[in-house]
Parts: C-alpha cells; structure tokens; sequence
C-alpha cells in the first residue's frame, strides 16, 4: 500500500493498494470515531458492485448507515440530485459532525463533496473513488461541483476531503472506455511534469497500478499544496483540456472525456512544436503513447469551429486565455494567449482548417 498526505487548508491522507474497501470503516474510525451517521452515496452500477461491502465495513466500525443512489452518468450531476441528497441528509437528521462518503467516479465525488460542503454550512467528506480518472484527480484537491444548463461544473466550491480510499481491485470492473479514459489523465501527469512516470508508462500498468496511481496522485498534490484555490500553477493539470472541452462539446459529448483530452493534448504538443516552444521529438513521443493507451490523436473539428467552442467556456477570464503547451519531454507551462490567436493556434496543432 502506498500513502499520500495532502497538506493544503485540511491535512489528509490518500492511501492506494489492493483489497482496502473493506477496511473503510477502520480507516474512518480512526479520523472521526463512532458514533455517528454516514451517509453514503453512490451511483446504481458502482452501488450494485460495491455499496454492499462498503455499508458493511462501516457498520461493523460502529456507524449508523444510509444510502443515497442516483442513476450513473454526468446528466446526474445537476441541482435536481443535489436537492435531492441534502434533502436525504436532512430526512436521515445528519449533524454537523456526521460524514458523508462518496463512493463512485468522479460524478458521485463531485456532487458528494459538494453536498458536504453546503449541508448545514460543511460536514465531513470522505471520497472512495471507483474510476482510475477519480482516482488521480476529481477526488484530490477539494474541487466539488455540479453541471448547471449552460455548462459543466459552474456551480461548486473549494473544499478538501477528510480522506481517501483508492481500492486498486475495482478496477477490475471498469469498461475499458472507462478505464482508458482514466488513462488519458495519467499520461497528462507525465507530459506536464514528470519523465519518469513517462518511462514508466512505456508498460502497461494495468496489472498492477498502484506505483502508477500513487505517482500521479503525487503529482496532483504537489500542484494542489501550491495553488488549492487555482489562480496560477494548478491550471497546469489542464493540459489537453482546452481543445479537449471544445471537441467534448462539438461532438455532443458523445466522444468521451478521456479521448477529448488526448486529442487536446496532441493539439497543444504540435502547436508548441510548431511554434519552436518544444522539440518536435516531443508531439511525436505523445502520439506513440497515446496510441499505445488506445486513445484518439486526430482531431475531427476544424481549427475555427474549436476555438469558437473553447471561448465559449463560460469560465474563460477576459480576452486571453491560458494554454499549457509542453516545452520539452516531461515539462509544460502556462502561455497567456490572446483569444483572436487561438484558430491559428489549433490549425498549428494539426486540426483540419
Ligand atoms: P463517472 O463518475 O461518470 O464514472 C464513469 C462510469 O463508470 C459510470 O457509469 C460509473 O457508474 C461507472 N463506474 C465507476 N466505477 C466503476 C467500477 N469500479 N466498475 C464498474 N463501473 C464503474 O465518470 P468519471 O470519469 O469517473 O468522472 C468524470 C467526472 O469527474 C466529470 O463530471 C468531471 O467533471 C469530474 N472531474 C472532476 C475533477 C475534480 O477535480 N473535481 C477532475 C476531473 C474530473
Ligand atoms: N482536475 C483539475 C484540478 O483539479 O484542478
């Protein structure tokens, strides 16, 4: 097993290895001692495989139990389930110093933390992530959130977890679209800070993933004790992700997230080879890898129509936007670059004109 302690506005741990679901209720106990209520919450696929193990270890700790279950998918992550889950806290008379824990993808992690974070102005939260994507990034690093109409993630808060469980054995059960999304964002560590998680992607890590978990969730911490709240060097974990969110939204969100992000990731690589900001040794290594994870790396949407849906963020601050484009194998930056640049940006990085 591996540890991670997190030191940012809460200090915690993340711990990764084989077999720790049913050690849950041990491992809370330890933070926040029985008695009290857990709420936990989940989706219906990750409930029907794991909720039955989880609620089991908790109340063998001394807890007292309920359940929130929502059907699977983003479309869950909206006000409608959030009302829904404070209501279920408030009907199950949750206090200030009860818990709630999360155990899915990063869907059931963002609205859980979210949840937490409001009912009754904060109570605990404790994230048991279920996706290798939730593993190394929604469920470190305190960002909760759910989707309004008029985009993803505009409504949330800051707000650090008491804890977090990564059981490497539900991987197992995770489609391979799923599994290779979550791949994606591993790789993303690599080419934004770190060469030898890069060596050490040259193999497969799906046998065992725990050394490659436990790195790329180091990675995040270190980028998450220096800028928690996101106004400089933790926009650095968007590699990929500006043109990845516009092909997302182009596509109608029927091409995945992961595979969204690989492709924005290749687009900024060739775009900063082009522009003499990295070697060309450095997209070329990207495409290999990202076919070696059995991820898309050619761009369907012309450069314009990706810019046009990149601006349309309705996050974006002001008329330039921040890209992260690598500069050499293992290394990115912020560039700040000005809106009415960003076509020719995506034409550079090999998006059809
Ligand atoms: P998800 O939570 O929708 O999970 C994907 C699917 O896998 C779901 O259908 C789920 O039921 C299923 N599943 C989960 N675990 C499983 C398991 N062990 N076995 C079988 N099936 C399983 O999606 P995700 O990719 O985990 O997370 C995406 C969400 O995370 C998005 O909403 C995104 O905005 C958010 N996110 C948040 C952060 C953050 O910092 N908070 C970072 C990245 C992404
Ligand atoms: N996933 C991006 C962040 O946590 O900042």
């Amino acid at each position: 097993m591996k540890s991670i302690t997190v030191k940012a506005s809460k200090t915690y741990l993340v711990e990764v290895g084989k077999g720790l679901l049913p050690t849950v209720g041990a491992r809370i106990a330890e933070l926040l001692p029985p008695p009290r209520k857990i709420m936990l919450v989940s989706d219906d696929t990750v409930a029907a495989l794991y909720a039955k193990t989880a609620c089991a270890s908790l109340r063998e700790a001394g807890y007292t139990v309920s359940t929130f279950i929502f059907p699977h998918g983003e479309a869950s992550k909206n006000t409608d389930t959030l009302i829904d889950l404070w209501n279920a806290m408030a009907e199950n008379d949750l206090s200030r110093s009860d818990i709630a824990v999360a155990l899915g993808g990063g869907v059931v992690g963002d609205i859980t933390g979210f949840a937490a974070a409001t009912y009754l102005r904060g109570i605990a939260c404790y994230q048991i992530p279920t996706t290798l994507l939730a593993m190394v990034d929604s469920s470190v690093g305190g960002k909760t959130a759910v989707d309004l109409p008029l985009g993803k993630n505009l409504c949330g808060a800051f707000s650090q977890p008491i804890g977090v469980l990564c059981d490497t054995d539900v991987l197992k059960t995770l489609p391979n679209d799923i599994y290779a999304d979550g791949c994606a964002e591993v790789i993303k560590y690599g080419y934004l800070g770190d060469p030898t998680l890069l060596s050490w992607l040259e193999e497969s890590f799906e046998d065992d993933p725990e050394r490659v978990i436990a790195r790329c969730i180091a990675n995040k911490r270190d980028v998450v004790e220096e800028d928690e709240h996101d106004n400089g060097n933790r926009q650095l974990l968007n590699l990929g992700h500006t043109g990845g969110h516009a092909v997302e939204r182009l596509s109608g969100f029927t091409i995945s997230h992961g595979s969204a992000v690989a492709i924005g990731m290749l687009l900024a690589a060739k775009a900063a080879a082009a522009r003499g900001i990295c070697p060309p040794s450095v997209p070329e290594h990207m495409e290999q890898m990202l076919r070696c994870y059995h991820l898309p790396t050619v761009c369907p949407y012309a450069a314009e129509r990706l810019a046009e849906a990149a601006l349309s963020d309705k996050k974006r601050r002001g008329e330039s936007i921040t890209l992260i484009l690598p500069t050499s194998l293992g290394k990115s930056e912020l560039f700040p670059v000005s809106t009415s640049a960003l076509a020719d940006l995506f034409a550079q990085g090999g998006a059809p004109q």
